[in-house]
């Protein structure tokens, strides 16, 4: 008996048509001497009725238990009218069975699958330990579905856009993307490791350099860094590049993929183009390079405001050239800034390095709150302006200018957390942050360093500084962002020799250490190399916000928990004694 049908496809078109079914017990019910199955497939759920008349295929039905593969054979007929639901696609419609095989029994599953439970109920460990019964559900299966539309469509795009897909190694050297690497030792060549790709950058560079022109890979990447919520340490990336092309050509091109995808997974317009914020007023105005436009809460700048305060911590802050950054909150929301609210966002920003949160509230005649009493009579009038009504709440931080705008943009997100501000579900705020700085300072290694990768071009114009100043030296670089989450990032390249060992020297790299990790891609520069550049999308990341899914992990198959490990398989596991001997390894450490 092979399946005539799939489950969820039955309806009322079907109805007095013999069909054969393949699926999973969702559920058994005995009611009233019949017996009611919801059989499951990938596609939905039908219910099937074994009656007593039918004594063979009936007395199998009562074995029955949830999650048996069985294969029914019946008629489809209407339900009766009090048990129709529009709940589930086949819900007008049953199947009266006249046949029933059982493929396979099964164990009773750790949870329910059945649906009538919240998976938020189930720990994650469990459920990804199990995850091939987790996927089951069609909740969980959904965002990996979404995911293959989605890649679909990229090639769709991609292809007639002209682009061909290469795939490029997995056991390599090193691309330098600020995160550690995963390595693998190599039996052939006792003592030596690959690397496993943080992403694929150099590679797709010298696909250019070979003369593909518009190159994509849909690639697999690696990084060893802390995990968060939006990162795995295998991810996937939608990688590309293109020769002969400026910023314009790279963001319309992604504007017109992104839309293309949006419209084929989501069925949504997305409004192209996306607004280009410059890297600086980004922080100014969100206190994020990644902001979430959905919300309003935008941070003003107070320092000329307080140029001549008597407040003893705001004056020396500005002595110091920082700046004083605020954000009102207005009515209806400055209700809800209660004390408590105030002292959560207070340890909020402490934990982002602030000293602390000032705040004041605009009273019916002035200005109450803690630091109130420091106010002159000018800079009462002036923050009258910014907080016009009664109730208003001004939040502020005062420190060097950088720290000012990112502890404030942390505050912005978690004030719309902690007062429940939803945005609406729908709502795809895409943006392009551009004008990045090439090079920012690493206080920790006393040095510049590279704010995507070394491989970044720098602004003609601004070449001749990269010596002397290097922190002014603008880069070709753009992020792409969505919601509050970073979800690309990309840049121009530099193609010159001379350049990129000028980069390489700005980086403090001597020529023995260049040549040493990146000789191959140097000389690779010597034969000509086109102007090129280029993008990594995040893909698990943009699927997760297409599927409105929690976590990265829900649109991951078989996803790494938050300690890094695979709760399903085990790994990372210990090597037993004859495969480290094998490979000439000894651990030293053993915890
Ligand atoms: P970048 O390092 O910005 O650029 O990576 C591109 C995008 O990949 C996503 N991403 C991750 N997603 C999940 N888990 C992670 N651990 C993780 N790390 C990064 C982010 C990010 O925006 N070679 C360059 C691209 C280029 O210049 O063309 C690169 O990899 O969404």
């Amino acid at each position: 008996m092979k399946r005539s049908h799939r489950c969820g496809s039955i309806g009322n078109e079907h109805v007095d048509t013999t069909v054969t079914l393949q699926g999973w017990v969702n559920r058994r019910r005995d009611l009233g001497g019949l017996i009611f199955i919801d059989l499951r497939d990938r596609d939905g759920i039908i219910q099937v009725v074994f009656e007593p008349e039918r004594s063979e295929a009936f007395k199998v039905a009562q074995s029955l238990r949830s999650e048996y593969v069985i294969t029914i054979r019946g008629v489809v007929r209407p339900r009766p009218k009090n048990q129709r639901t529009d709940r589930i696609q086949s819900g007008h419609v049953e199947v009266l069975a006249d046949t029933i095989d059982i493929l396979a029994s099964a164990d009773t599953p750790p949870f329910l699958i059945d649906g009538s439970i919240d998976a938020g109920e189930v720990s994650e460990d469990l459920r990804l330990r199990h995850r091939y019964l987790d996927l089951r559900r069609s909740e969980a299966a959904q965002p990996i579905v979404l995911r293959h539309k989605l890649q679909k469509a990229i090639w769709d795009y991609l292809d007639r856009e002209g682009f061909i897909q290469v795939e490029t190694p997995l056991l390599t050297l090193s691309t330098p993307e600020g995160a550690r690497d995963y390595v693998v030792p190599s039996r052939h060549n006792p003592g030596a490791f690959y690397a496993l790709p943080q992403s694929p950058q150099l590679f797709k560079q010298m696909l250019m350099m070979a003369g593909f022109d518009r190159y994509f890979q849909i690639a697999r990447c690696f990084r060893d860094e802390d995990l968060r919520a939006d990162r795995q340490p295998d991810f996937t990336q939608l990688d590309m590049e293109m020769a002969f092309v400026d910023q314009d050509d790279v963001l319309s091109l992604n504007e017109g993929l992104l839309r293309y995808v949006v419209s084929e997974v989501r069925d949504r317009e997305v409004t192209t183009p996306f607004p280009r914020i410059p890297y600086r007023e980004a922080l100014d105005r969100f206190g994020s390079d990644k902001p979430d436009l959905r919300f309003g809460f935008e941070l003003c700048d107070l320092s000329p405001l307080f140029s001549e305060t008597e407040f003893r911590a705001f004056q020396e802050v500005l002595a110091t050239g920082g700046a004083i950054k605020g954000l009102v909150v207005a009515a209806p929301e400055a209700e809800r800034v209660s004390r408590k609210v105030l002292g959560l966002l207070d340890d909020h920003a402490k934990h982002h390095g602030a000293r602390g949160l000032a705040w004041i509230r605009r009273t019916t005649d002035g200005f109450g709150g803690p630091i109130a009493k420091f106010l002159k009579a000018s800079e009462i009038e002036a923050l009258t302006e910014h907080c016009p009504h009664p109730g208003d709440v001004m939040l502020l931080v005062a420190d060097q200018w950088s720290s000012a705008c990112t502890i404030l943009g942390a505050v912005r997100l978690k004030l719309i957390e902690l007062l429940e501000l939803e945005a609406d579900p729908e709502t795809l705020a895409f943006a392009w942050i551009v004008d990045f700085p090439l090079l920012e300072y690493d206080e920790e290694k006393n040095a510049f360093t590279y704010m995507h990768h070394p491989f970044t071009r720098p602004r003609d114009e601004d070449l001749d500084r990269l010596e002397t100043d290097p922190g002014s030296v603008r880069a070709w670089a753009y992020d792409l962002v969505l919601n509050g989450h970073e979800i690309g990032g990309g840049s121009l390249r530099i193609h010159r020799l001379d350049t990129q060992l000028q980069m390489f020297a700005a980086l403090g790299f001597s020529p023995e250490e260049a040549r040493r990790r990146f000789g191959f891609f140097l000389d690779a520069l010597r034969y000509g190399a086109p102007p090129h550049g280029g993008i990594a999308w995040g893909l698990d990341r943009l699927i997760m916000l297409l599927s409105k899914a929690e976590s990265l992990r829900d649109v991951i198959a078989f996803p790494k928990n938050q300690r890094g490990q695979d709760p399903l398989t085990g790994a990372p596991a210990l090597l037993d004694e004859a495969q480290l001997q094998e490979l000439g390894l000894r651990i030293v450490n053993e915890q």
